[in-house]
């Protein structure tokens, strides 16, 4: 795990997303305005909470699982003077016991395969306000049909990936109805975190890492890249709003 933090840490992003897709989504919810409590799950180091924070009036709850995000976090908020704006939690996206209130808005960017998608939808569901908002950005096939190479690289690590009209039929049947969904560019995984990590990559290697550990890391970083710069018409993120 310390490895996975060195190679991963200190990164614009943890994930695949880009603040242009963030606002993107965030004026698909009606009404921005109403909102007064939200809840971003699996925040990271706060790279969308930041945008949350500065696009919306209200109170913002940031929450992650692991010390070293949330050292990252809180540090990032004083950086950007939203200390004040954001309270940050500490805990898991799976139990939200602590929130005695129900949020008006629910986010989760490229974070909820850690609980998986149908689960955090029908889990989350009782801490959200009638008619309020859930906003989910998730991992989906884009065929039917996928080469065996990435099928084998995510049955490996994510098996629950569906289509989109899957994932628009899971929502359904949890009760949410679709406001409005769209795909993330191919420069959303790129810039800031599969370029970072390309290099960094190729920086390892160069310096003959010689520890099995780090080196399973490592070939499964590159694998990871090298799948998606083949077969990045196959599958995708797609951004998910959707209305309790
Ligand atoms: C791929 S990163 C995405 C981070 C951020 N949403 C972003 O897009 O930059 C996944 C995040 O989920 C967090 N995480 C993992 N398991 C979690 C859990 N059970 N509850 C809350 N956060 C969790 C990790 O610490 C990490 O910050």
């Amino acid at each position: 795990v310390d490895f996975f933090f060195e190679l991963y840490g200190n990164m614009p992003k943890n994930g695949p997303g880009s603040t242009e897709s963030t606002l993107k989504a965030l004026r698909m919810v009606p009404d921005i305005g109403s909102i007064k409590r939200i809840i971003d799950l699996g925040c990271g180091i706060g790279r969308h909470t930041k945008t949350l924070a500065e696009n919306t009036d209200a109170h913002i709850v940031a929450l992650d699982l692991l010390d070293e995000q949330v050292e990252a976090l809180k540090s990032n908020l004083n950086k950007w003077k939203l200390s004040e704006r954001v309270e940050v939690v500490q805990g898991s996206m799976g139990d939200l016991a602590f929130a005695k209130k129900p949020f008006d808005l629910i986010w989760s960017e490229s974070s909820i395969y850690n609980i998986g998608f149908e689960e955090g939808l029908k889990l989350w569901k009782t801490h959200l306000s009638d008619g309020g908002y859930l906003a989910v950005s998730e991992a989906v096939w884009l065929i039917d049909k996928p080469h065996e190479k990435p099928k084998a690289f995510w049955d490996q690590s994510y098996p629950h990936l569906m289509t989109v009209s899957k994932t628009l039929e899971v929502i359904a049947s949890c009760g949410y109805e679709v406001v409005g969904h769209f795909r993330l560019p191919y420069s959303d995984w790129w810039e800031g975190f599969y370029d970072l990590l390309t290099e960094r990559v190729a920086n390892y290697y160069s310096q003959g890492v010689e520890d099995k550990e780090k080196l399973e890391v490592l070939e499964q970083t590159q694998l990871e890249i090298d799948v998606f710069k083949e077969f990045h018409d196959q599958y995708g993120y797609e951004f998910f709003i959707m209305r309790n």
